[in-house]
Parts: C-alpha cells; structure tokens; sequence
C-alpha cells in the first residue's frame, strides 16, 4: 500500500497499513528499538512560522526529535513569519514525499492551496498550535486551551495588581488601577481565543470601575500586534504615551500583554518614558506567554511580572502521538470536538493546560521540570 495513503486508510478505520509499525499506539517514544518499524519509512513534514521566537525553535525541536526518536524521517521547516515562504515550504514537503504533515501556521487562512494538494494525495494534515482555517483539510488539532490560557493572562495582571491572589479570589482591594490591553496578531486563529478570555476576566473589574483603560482602546482589532512583532507593540506602546500619558508623566499601573516578545518591546517603551525599570521601581504589571528565557529572566529579576508556561515537549508530544495514529491507520483521540470550528468544520482536538509563572515558582515549574536550567535563567539566553 502506498505510504500516503494514509489518512484514507485512518478514515475507513483500517486497523494497520501492513507497513509494520509494532510501537506503541500512543505515544512519542513509539518506535521499535532495533529500528525495524514502518515509522523509518514515514517521513513527516514540520512547518514551524518563525525562528525569531525561542518558543517555535523549542517547538521545532521537541517535535524533530520526539519524531526520530519514534523512528520516523522528519523534514523541519521554519518559514520567518513569511507567508509566501512557508506554502513553498509546504509545496516541497509533499514534493517530496512526505506521509503526513504538522503545521504551526503563521497565517491561519492562508495554507488552504497547500492542504488541498496534500489531502489529495491522502496526507493526514496535523494543525500545531494554531488552527488553519477555511478548508476542509485539517484533519486533527493540537494546542493548549487557548481560551484558558487568555484567562490565566489576567488573572496573573490582577494578581499583580493586587486584586486577585493566588487562588485567583477577589481580594476586595478598592484601590482603582490603570491599565492597557493588547492583543496578538489578528491572522492568528489563538489571538481571539487568548483575548476573549483575558476581556472576560477583566471585564467585572471594568464595570465596577476599579480598573479604567484611559485610551478607551479595548476593541481587538485596534489592539492587536500584526505577526506578534515585538517592534510593532513597542510603537503602539510609545503612541498611547504620548496620546494618553503626557508621555510618561501620567501613571499607568499594567499592560495586558498576551505573549512574551510583545511584553519585552512595551517594557521597552515604558522604560524609555521613565516609568523606572524594576515593578518596584515603577514599572507597570506586566503579563505574557510562553516563558521565554529572556522574559524568564525579566521575571526573576523583577522586570516582567509574569507569563504563562506552555510546555512545548507537551505539545510535541502531542503531535507525534497523533502522527502514529495515523501511521497505524488510526484516527488520534480528541479530548474536545467543540471548539475549534475553523469556518467549514469543528476540528477535532487535544488541548493540553498551561501554568501561570511569576517570580516564586520559576524553580518548581520551570527549573525543576528541565525546561531551563539555573544558569539560562541567570542569563537570560537559551544554552
Ligand atoms: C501561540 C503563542 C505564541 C504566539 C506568538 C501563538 O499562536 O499560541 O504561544 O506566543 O503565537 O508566537
């Protein structure tokens, strides 16, 4: 049977291909040992958006070798957030025979051609992390709960702000606060997810006044960072200074920052408007996401107040358990068919949880865990 037959196989419920994969149904440590598995004749295409964040490098990583490590070839491609580049990467990947494919967009609608070419030749289509969107041919979904994650976003700024503790309880603090908000990029099917549950944290706060958005900019379109661009919030940032802070003499007490690189550039900013360089020096609550080691760094030293921890070995994990059930001619198992309607189904998922990280449990959740060590976080680079 050709190889890529695969997701044909996974639909009519095929109980193996008869290519001889004998690893484990589930799971990223798949493969046979003595490396005769059907997985050695599978190759995997990994569309990754962008180097320029250490997540996506992390992710690529995690997913390149829990892939060979279950025995399969793996093509890993990172596209620099260049729309046009990633479909080509995608074209080549199926040019060159690959079996099935996971694929972190950067444009969620953008891949629709790609994925109809890929389906044709019966390629079972793993979307990772972020959802693609308008085409039938997605096949299964990866991610954390996106929604959630938004959620932990604002409770760790309200945390910082001193209105919630660490069970996320009102503190009944009267004390009223400013803050603004800012969103990830439009194009990215999370951005909605990530915001939709920050607002609505948030928005009981708003109605009864103890925190005021002095811009009056809360509309997601208006607030959001094209590509997630650390410049482009940095400019954002310096604009609401100058229009709503007398560029830096007004205070404003936190920034709802949805991911960390966007974080780093409104620091940038405030820092540059004298807002001080340290929380206890001034500085506005800052959230975040995705526990990069810069921004780990900036937490520990007191900098950045927080940001959420999504385990990318996790979600790699994920991804190749869902890629060997393919490789079997299975189909992966879902913990939600819900949520994640992309415009012309709902797509099946597996959405893992995320962790909010302040100052006090960088040890227990980052260090303790191997994600970094001690000396990344004292120096703030990946080693
Ligand atoms: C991911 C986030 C990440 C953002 C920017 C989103 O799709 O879910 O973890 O912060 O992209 O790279």
């Amino acid at each position: 049977m050709r190889k890529n037959a695969l997701r044909t196989a996974a639909a009519i419920g095929a109980l193996t291909l008869g290519i001889g994969l004998t690893g484990c149904a589930t799971g990223s440590t798949g493969g046979d040992s003595d490396g005769d598995t059907a997985a050695e004749d599978i190759t995997v295409g990994v569309a990754m958006p962008t180097e320029t964040s250490e997540r996506w490098i992390a992710d690529g990583e995690a997913v390149k070798s829990q892939l060979e490590e279950a025995g399969y070839e793996v093509d890993l491609q990172f596209a620099n957030d260049d729309i046009p580049r990633q479909q080509q990467q995608l074209d080549q990947m199926i040019t060159n025979g690959a079996d099935i494919l996971i694929v972190a967009s950067i444009d969620g609608t953008a891949l629709a051609a790609q994925l109809a070419n890929a389906a044709d030749k019966g390629i079972p289509i793993i979307a990772y992390d972020r959802l693609i969107n308008g085409t039938e041919d997605v096949d299964f979904y990866v991610t954390f709960d996106n929604y959630a994650v938004g959620e932990q976003q604002a409770q760790s700024l309200l945390r910082g702000l001193g209105f919630l503790d660490e069970n996320n309880e009102d503190t009944g603090q009267t004390d009223p606060k400013t803050i603004e908000v800012f969103a990830g990029s439009p194009d990215d099917n999370n951005t909605k997810f990530f915001y939709q549950g920050a607002i609505d944290t948030l928005q009981p706060f708003l109605d009864d006044g103890r925190l005021t958005i002095p811009s009056g900019q809360i509309d997601m379109d208006t607030v959001s960072t094209l590509r997630w661009d650390q410049a482009t919030a940095q400019k954002r940032m310096e604009d609401l200074l100058t229009s709503t802070y007398d560029g830096g003499a007004k205070p404003l007490d936190g920034v709802l920052s949805p991911y960390d690189g966007i974080s780093r550039g409104i620091i940038t900013a405030l820092e540059n408007a004298g807002y001080g360089s340290t929380l206890e020096a001034g500085l506005p609550v800052l959230s975040g996401q995705d526990a990069e080691i810069a921004s780990v760094k900036m937490i520990n030293d007191g900098v950045q107040y927080a940001t959420i921890f999504k385990d990318t070995r996790k979600l790699a994990a994920q991804a190749v358990e869902a890629a060997t059930a393919y490789a079997e001619g299975e189909e992966p198992e879902a913990n939600d068919t819900e949520t994640y309607d992309n415009g012309v189904k709902v797509v099946p998922s597996f959405l893992l949880e995320s962790d909010i990280v302040v100052a006090d449990n960088i040890a227990s959740l980052l260090i303790d865990s191997g994600y970094w060590t001690e000396e990344e976080v004292a120096a703030g680079v990946a080693q």
